[in-house]
């Protein structure tokens, strides 16, 4: 591919300055191998100009496109807004290699970028059945069966265990949602946007445009206290599991008022010994193992535990998941928003707060 010789040039020089290459050619090529810098011109021609037919969708980090390249490749590129004076050509590039050395079968792989004046863009690969947000809420005519939903919970759970627990650098995600979640030609899921809060030193400019988006997602501590350990990704996950076993948003108002809030409501059937009616039900008619689907649905209680300290660890959370580990603890209250007013549509933090016991009334007796 003729970005190659660009890519050589650019990074020789990069590498040399940032980095200090050990037996230089060898330490050098494994950059190159995993890492290629794109012209801005081929991307552009890849996406016929940013058309905005071939715009696959935008988040929080800016527009993603889908684009082909000479050969063939379909790749989906992330035009970042980033401003210039934010992040140098320098840092930017550092940053990239770094996302580029964290790789497993289940993160979507990076195969380079391109730093063009103020322009930054990640170029990916393209993932043919999108995200699971289409399949979930309902935007497209896939349909899973349970095993298939098992292999998707469970590669989530292995791509966010090397994230905190296996790679050379411990990685926090912050936005586990359904749309992160791609999914291969075999629907095998692979977590995208990894490492991308990297990009942006203010982390609140990020979170105060898309947080209200997430809000659902979000771990108590992380809303209310602003403390991002593993831990408010274990809580994210937890919810996008209710969110797979259902198939549902995990807030929907149009919903009657005591199912609004997917993790609100799995409690209350719980508790009602009914949580089979959280199963999606056209899961349940295709033929399910119940037993295997509360112990997941256990599985997510435990991930959303109030106290980030009683969530159990991504390893953990794969060995229940294979059931190498039986689930010995009754799932005790999960955290989540709670309504004071009926008809009150706006959640605030209070609203949080009510079901968040904070550290500092610790003298208040614990239910
Ligand atoms: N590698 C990819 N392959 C195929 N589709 C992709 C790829 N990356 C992103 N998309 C699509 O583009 C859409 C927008 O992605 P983007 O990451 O910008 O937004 P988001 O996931 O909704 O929000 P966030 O900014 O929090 O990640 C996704 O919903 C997904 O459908
Ligand atoms: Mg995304």
């Amino acid at each position: 591919m003729p970005r190659l010789s660009y890519v050589e040039g650019k990074l020789r020089a990069l590498i040399g300055r940032t980095a200090k290459p050990q037996g230089t050619s060898d330490a050098l090529s494994v950059h190159l191998r995993t890492i290629s810098y794109f012209n801005f011109h081929t991307l552009k021609k890849a996406t016929k100009n940013f058309h905005s037919n071939n715009l696959l969708g935008s988040g929080g980090f800016g527009p993603v496109f889908l684009g082909k390249l000479g050969d063939g490749q379909l790749i989906a590129v992330k035009k970042l807004s980033v401003d210039k004076s934010q992040q140098g050509e320098r840092e930017f590039l550092a940053e990239v290699r770094l996302i580029t050395s964290i790789q497993h079968k289940n993160l979507v792989r990076l195969l380079g970028c391109c730093s063009d004046g103020a322009q930054r863009l990640l170029v990916y690969e393209y993932m043919k059945n999108r995200s699971l947000d289409q399949i979930l809420y309902g935007k497209s005519d896939i349909f899973l069966y349970w095993k298939a939903r098992h292999q998707i919970i469970l590669g989530i759970a292995r791509g966010l265990q090397y994230l905190h627990e296996d790679s050379h650098i411990r990685i926090v995600h912050r936005d586990i949602k359904a749309s992160n979640i791609l999914l291969d030609d075999k629907f095998q899921p692979r977590i995208g946007d990894f490492g991308l809060a990297r990009f942006f030193p203010e982390d609140q400019a990020y979170l105060s445009t898309a947080f209200a988006g997430t809000l659902g997602y979000t771990a108590p501590e992380y809303a209310i206290r602003g403390e991002l350990t593993e831990k408010a990704d274990i809580y994210s996950f937890g919810v996008l599991v209710l969110e797979i076993i259902s198939c549902r948003k995990n807030t929907d108002l149009s919903l009657p008022s005591e199912m609004q809030y997917l993790p609100e409501y799995a409690w209350k059937l719980y508790e009602r010994s009914r949580l089979i009616d959280l199963v999606d039900p056209k899961m349940r008619e295709d033929g399910i193992v119940e037993k295997d689907v509360m112990q997941t649905i256990y599985v997510a209680f435990l991930c959303l535990q109030p106290h980030a300290n009683s969530r159990p660890p991504m390893s953990e959370i794969v060995a229940m998941l294979i059931r190498n580990v039986a689930i010995v603890e009754t799932p005790t209250r999960p955290a989540f928003l709670n309504r004071k007013r009926r008809n009150d549509k706006k959640l605030s933090w209070d609203t949080i707060t009510d079901g968040f016991p904070s550290p500092l009334q610790s003298d208040s007796s614990s239910k």
